[in-house]
């Protein structure tokens, strides 16, 4: 079994398996090459050959574990018809999603005409890797944003500091609030039962913001969705683990295993030893070095590396960034981190 996958089954491997979040994107030069091609970010993620290369480019220089689909959590907003748009140095912009309009303006039924390109997309990844000499070690990696996290950016119109719009809508609209998560939920399910049959071998859910949420509402709207979704996917597939990543979960994360996930995401701020301590043996934990220390490189980057190394040593462990990878990141300094994760 690929090394990504045994961690995902329990196994303490050692050296850790590791891969980025966001390995593909505009720190890489030649990410950069293939997005000027495209006038938009949402053409890039339907053009399924650039988005197949931009997903390979990052295992050609660095032969990750893992590779993920090169997508998008907003993409399945889009395909249930609601806009989208990507707006230079601003990032998503979306219409806001406040009444019972916003939500008759969505279709699920849409869904897999609008996806297509993606399963396209996954179907020619797999290829790319067996044909390029990754397949016997890297596993493929499809993904959804969590159902909270992707209803933040419709009900804010985009990215948010405070997110009063969508934790007020959940507390005075609470009926329409839970139809909105209830249509995310299920659309999630079929977008990434979708995923696997044209080739993803794990699957993530990114719950960027769950953090922002009360521990009530955090049961609701983070756990019982990823519940869901998890338990609707492995009983159509048992051996295909679900990574969740409650990111800023604090304490809650414990509460979070009540999922059935196999795999958490640590995030950046979280003491990563103190969070395994709060679940079970068997799940794996993901994370957590700070992206900016792979900016800084040097010693920074080696203090950081070790004291994750030595958190995850010992249990199912996945070696990444406790959030995405950031741009001014220097491609030679990701090298160098690889070194120390693949040394240990
Ligand atoms: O390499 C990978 O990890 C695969 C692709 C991927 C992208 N976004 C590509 C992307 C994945 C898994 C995501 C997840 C995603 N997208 C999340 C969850 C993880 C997290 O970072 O919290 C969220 C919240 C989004 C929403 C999103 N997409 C924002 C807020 C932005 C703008 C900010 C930014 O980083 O530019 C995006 C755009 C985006 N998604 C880019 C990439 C490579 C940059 C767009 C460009 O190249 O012009």
């Amino acid at each position: 079994m690929k090394r990504f996958l045994r961690a995902l089954n329990g196994e303490a491997v050692w050296p850790p398996p590791v891969w980025l979040m966001r390995q593909a994107g505009r720190y890489l030069p030649e990410y950069r090459a293939v997005r000027a091609q495209v006038p938009d970010f949402v053409g890039l993620c339907t053009s399924p050959d650039k988005a197949c290369e931009v997903t390979l480019q990052p295992l050609r220089r660095y032969n990750f574990d893992a590779a993920i689909l090169f997508s998008d959590i907003l993409m399945l907003p889009w395909a249930l018809g609601h806009g989208l748009e990507f707006k230079e140095g601003e990032g998503p912009v979306l219409p806001k999603l406040r009444d019972e309009a916003g939500m008759a303006a969505l279709d699920p039924s849409r869904v897999s005409d609008r996806v297509a390109p993606i399963m396209e997309t996954v179907r020619l990844i797999r290829a790319g890797m067996k044909k390029e000499g990754f397949d016997d070690t890297t596993a493929l990696i499809g993904f959804a944003g969590a159902p909270f996290t992707v209803a933040c950016y419709m009900v804010e119109g985009g990215g948010s500091k405070e997110f009063a719009a969508i934790r007020g809508m959940a507390y005075s609209q609470p009926a329409l609030f839970q139809r909105l998560m209830d249509t995310l939920t299920e659309a999630s399910v079929e977008y990434l039962a979708a995923q696997v049959e044209a080739g993803a071998e794990a699957l993530m859910l990114f719950d960027s913001w769950a953090g922002v949420l009360s521990p009530n509402l955090f049961r609701q709207h983070v756990i019982a969705p990823a519940k869901r979704i998890t338990a609707a996917l492995k009983a159509r597939y048992p051996h295909v683990p679900v990574i969740g990543f409650p990111r800023l979960a604090g304490v809650m994360v414990g509460a979070y295993a009540e999922t059935g996930v196999d795999g958490v995401g640590i995030d950046t701020g979280t003491d990563l030893k103190l969070a395994a301590s709060m679940l079970p043996a068997h799940v794996a934990v993901q994370g957590n070095l700070d992206p900016l220390a792979v900016v800084a490189g040097g010693d920074a980057l080696k203090t950081e590396t070790t004291a994750v190394l030595n958190a995850g040593r010992g249990r199912p462990f996945i070696f990444n960034l406790g959030h995405g990878i950031v741009p001014p990141t220097p491609p030679e300094n990701v090298a160098a981190l690889l070194e120390l994760v693949r040394g240990a």
